[in-house]
């Protein structure tokens, strides 16, 4: 087990009933505020009013910046952070899933900078300073509710490309489960895979064969995302699923699970970050397929760590890595998740033009490692 030390400044408020929570968590930080959130959901589903309020009754006035797309875009981060700018806000509420809040993340670091936002995406300047954001969390799935990074798509050079530092973690986070009912079952499921994915790319990445604690952990929360996903499909308005759900969710990225691991990295967001950049899949539909294929990749040096996973994951007897991939990627499709580039309606004779994308994202995470070979090796496992 290495050294570490595990800071994690966010507030959660977890539970039914807790939005009007929002309006003070918010007003502790200002009276003006930026409103961020997605295309329609909030205002089919009654969040929207229930925020709005939740802030008006704690005194904080609201601009609108409405209209967030998954896979969010560099471009409406700029507008927001003009809008900022221009109304002398002070605090960003966030009110939706990861590309939400990871927008709202990207204003709050752009609008006190002087350099263009995206510099921060492409390592050309830290982050100095941040306006505070909090958020209302209505998707179980990337994390982003608690945790300092985001993940925004520069819709001219088409990169999707991360950011992230001890400034952009939320002041404070309402988990509502109540919220995600309305969740539809492709984002339930892909959810699922995303927080899948967070813990395997620790599980799978670390070099430290001496962390019990952790190893359990990220196993218990692969199996709580799997059969809370179930229930969450059997029943959408399932409160105990969609709790256990958002729960694990979060937990899979907010620093514990990778914590005492030494160095780890991503290379199944590597490479799924370019399908969603290229194509604008989903994230979590897209790491359903590559998830897989990755660990078929890696069978011949990690059949030992992935045979582990399928015993105690999976339950089998015997120590089978190739039956444990071939189960995740069956409980993937199961649940209604694209394992293949032609369920993802992406050609395979793209293969080198994604594998070329993502390669760039792998210079930038020195995942030096990684060859455009390698990356369409993986890729060609995605059959
Ligand atoms: O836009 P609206 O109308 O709100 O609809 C959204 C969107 O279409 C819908 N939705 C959200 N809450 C809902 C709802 N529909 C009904 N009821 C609700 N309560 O769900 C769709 C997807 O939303 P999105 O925010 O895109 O999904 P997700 O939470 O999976 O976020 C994906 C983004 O997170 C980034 C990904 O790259 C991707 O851009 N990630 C962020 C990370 C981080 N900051 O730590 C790490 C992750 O690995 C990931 O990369
Ligand atoms: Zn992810």
């Amino acid at each position: 087990m290495h050294n570490f030390i595990f800071h994690n400044p966010t507030k959660i408020i977890f539970g039914r009933g807790t939005v009007p929570a929002i309006g003070t968590e918010t007003a502790a930080f200002g009276s003006r505020a930026l409103l961020v959130y997605g295309q329609n959901s909030i205002k089919k589903n009654g969040i929207h009013n229930q925020v709005t309020t939740a802030l008006t009754e704690a005194g904080v006035s609201i601009v609108e910046h409405g209209g967030v797309c998954s896979n969010p875009l560099l471009s409406h981060v700029r507008a927001g952070i003009a809008k900022v700018r221009e109304h002398e806000l002070q605090v960003i509420v966030a009110v939706g899933g990861g590309s939400v809040i990871d927008t709202a993340k990207a204003i709050a670091a752009g609008s006190p900078a002087a350099c263009d936002v995206w510099d921060f995406f492409i390592g050309k300047s830290a982050i100095k300073a941040a306006l505070p954001v909090t958020t209302v969390l209505t998707l179980a799935a990337a994390g982003s509710e608690m945790n300092g990074g985001m993940v925004i798509t520069n819709d001219v050079t088409k990169e999707k490309f991360a950011a992230s530092g001890p400034l952009l973690y939320p002041k404070a986070s309402v988990l509502a489960p109540e919220l995600t009912f309305t969740v539809p079952p492709t984002y339930t499921a892909y959810g699922a895979a995303d927080a899948i994915a967070h813990v395997l790319e620790f599980y799978m990445t670390t070099e430290d064969d001496d962390v019990p604690v952790q190893m359990e952990f990220m196993e218990g929360l692969i199996r709580n995302a799997m059969q809370s996903c179930e229930r969450c499909l059997a029943d959408p308005c399932d409160y105990g699923g969609r709790a256990a759900l958002m729960w694990t969710a979060t937990l899979a990225l907010n620093g514990l699970t990778g914590a005492g691991l030494g160095r780890t990295s991503f290379p199944m967001h590597m490479i799924e970050h370019s399908l969603s950049a290229l194509y604008n899949v989903p994230h979590g539909a897209g790491l359903a397929a590559v998830v897989p294929a990755w660990l078929r990749w890696r069978l011949p040096q990690a059949a030992v760590r992935i045979a582990g996973l399928g015993q105690r994951v999976f339950g089998l007897a015997e120590p089978q890595a190739e039956e444990t991939v071939q189960r995740l990627r069956n409980w993937l499709s199961n649940v209604g998740c694209p394992v293949t580039l032609a369920e993802l309606n992406i050609p395979e004779a793209d293969i080198p033009r994604i594998a070329a994308n993502a390669l760039n994202l792998a210079r930038i995470w020195r995942l030096d490692s990684y060859s455009q070979a390698d990356i369409e090796a993986v890729l060609s496992f995605c059959r």
